[in-house]
């Protein structure tokens, strides 16, 4: 949750501030949607950062380095941004600084400096467009800058293809200065050292620099990225510290990088899944979010999108072309070709084909939701069926309850707007075809007939009938038939069932 800003804190020699930039439009993406809310496996950009802050925390390299806060910069599209970060659970407190109009991060970080005076000794400034980078590296950053104790430290990587990134320019062994793609000259446009826009800072040191910086530059902005140079010139210790995986840095500056990026972060998180056990038909076709946590012997279908908090229990099978999101699959489950949302399904049961399950249902074990059902906030209790066509929505169902093909649950009250709720009891059995009208119970090993559309209650035992009474005409078409026969005009009457005799009646097909 965001918390207020500590205006009594002061400095701390052990704690590091992480200052996260998110005020930017993010133009390039050309969307009504601040860049750092574009989701990544069904996460925002900006929630990646995060998590790779919260990861840190878990590092034990950095155990003596407390985390003060978390200082997000908002801007474009702040409103947006600041309800996103209060879904946000986290140990360390995340705080915003407003920075309006958005002139360059260098600027960004002279708001933070401004309207936050106690910011800690260290200062770990990181992109809320960078979403890939790990808390490990960001460990090592923070370790080996305190080792060297630097006034900056950069967080670079030797990539294949530097365009767009800012390029490190060393001398001998040093770095003297980071030159924006904007303003390379040739010599520099060829250099594969790159800044990953990642940075840790001695705060008492830098933050003086920052009214130094200037925006006499090709795009007219205040760059942080102009201290390291500024840090040189005034003699202050600089250093570097280089990604292993350059992949780790990618940047989301358009929608093309955005598909890489969340490619990217496919593959490493399918690998990491694959090495502990799940099986994958078709990795590049699975698409599993940071959060959604899997047991060994999952199998996973083509086409499975596993999203936000999703659990999938052992010797569960989902997939081809299923979506689970917020869902929880017990072991030995089965979910074929179905989307399942903030629901529960227990052990031994079967989804699909094509069920739609969602808002808060909660399957117990062995139940089967087979073709074409939906269910919509209902509870089913262990061994209960709806194998074909039903509809069941606000409703609390029993154990070893069979929901006949077609059955639907007229849960809506069109009158009042609201949805009212339907109860059935355990061993009910509810024919093909029939319409319970909510609010409505039915009993404990009741049964109702088919095609009834019940509105009253149904005690424990009892049967409902409630359609129109069957009458069976004797003769009928033999009769038909007779007479056409005999007609003056010798009419042949008609073969099989594709036509009716005159006066009969048309009917469907069997
Ligand atoms: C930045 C770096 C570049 C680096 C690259 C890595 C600068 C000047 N350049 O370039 O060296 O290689 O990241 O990805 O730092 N932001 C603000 N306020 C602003 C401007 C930007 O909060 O006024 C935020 C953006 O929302 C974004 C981040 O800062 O999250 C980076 O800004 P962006 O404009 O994308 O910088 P790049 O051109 O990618
Ligand atoms: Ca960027």
């Amino acid at each position: 949750m965001a918390a207020p800003i500590s205006s009594t804190r002061g400095p701390q020699q052990s704690t590091c501030d992480v200052v996260i930039l998110a005020a930017g439009k993010g133009s390039r993406l050309n969307s009504q949607l601040p860049k750092v809310l574009h989701p990544l496996l069904g996460k925002p950009l900006l929630g990646h950062v995060i998590a790779a802050v919260h990861q840190l925390m878990e590092q034990p390299s950095t155990n003596r380095l407390a985390l003060g806060r978390i200082v997000v910069v908002v801007g474009h599209g702040r409103q947006q941004v600041e309800d996103y970060l209060a879904t946000i659970t986290s140990d360390v407190p995340i705080v915003t600084v407003v920075q309006t109009p958005q002139q360059g991060t260098g600027h960004a970080l002279q708001q933070v400096a401004n309207q936050l005076l106690d910011l800690a000794e260290t200062v770990l400034l990181l992109a809320g467009d960078v979403p890939l980078l790990r808390g490990a590296s960001l460990a090592d950053l923070l370790a080996s800058h305190q080792r060297a104790s630097a006034s900056i430290t950069v967080l670079g990587a030797t990539v294949a293809n530097p365009t767009g990134y800012g390029r490190l320019i060393v001398a001998g062994n040093a770095l003297q200065r980071i030159v924006e793609e904007k303003d390379t000259t040739d010599a520099e446009k060829v250099v594969k050292v790159v800044n990953t826009g990642v940075a840790a800072y001695h705060w008492p040191t830098i933050s003086p620099l920052l009214e130094k910086l200037s925006n006499a530059n090709a795009q007219g902005e205040w760059y942080a990225t102009d201290l390291v140079g500024l840090a040189n010139t005034a003699g202050y210790p600089v250093a570097t510290v280089l990604l292993d995986d350059a992949d780790d840095m990618q940047g989301v500056n358009t929608r093309v990088d955005l598909a890489h990026t969340e490619r990217l972060l496919q593959e490493r998180i399918n690998r990491h899944w694959m090495l502990a056990g799940v099986t994958m038909a078709d990795p590049q076709t699975t698409w599993i979010g940071p959060d959604v946590k899997l047991e060994a012997d999952v199998t996973l279908e083509p086409g499975t999108r596993l999203l936000g908090q999703t659990t999938v229990a052992s010797h569960a099978t989902i997939g081809p072309w299923t979506t689970l999101t917020n869902a929880i699959v017990g072991s030995r489950s089965t979910v074929y070709q179905s989307v399942v949302t903030d629901s529960i399904i227990g052990e031994q049961c079967t989804v699909g084909p094509f069920a739609h399950i969602r808002n808060q249902c909660v399957l117990g074990n062995h139940v089967r939701l087979g073709n074409f059902v939906e269910a919509k906030a209902t509870t089913i209790a262990d061994h209960s069926n709806a194998a074909h066509l039903a509809y069941l929505g606000n409703a609390t169902i029993g154990h070893h309850v069979n929901m006949g093909a077609g059955s639907i649950i007229a849960n809506y009250d069109p009158i009042r707007l609201t949805k009212t709720h339907t109860t059935i009891g355990d061993g009910a059995k509810v024919g093909c075809n029939a319409v319970l009208v909510a609010p409505v119970t039915l009993g404990e090993d009741t049964c109702v007939a088919a095609g009834s559309t019940v509105t009253r209650d149904v005690a424990d035992g009892d049967l409902a009938i409630a359609r129109s009474r069957q009458t069976v005409v004797e003769g009928w078409v033999t009769t038909q038939y007779a007479q056409q026969k005999a007609a003056p005009d010798g009419a042949q009457p008609p073969q099989g069932s594709q036509a009716a005799p005159q006066g009969m009646p048309a009917h469907s097909p069997q």
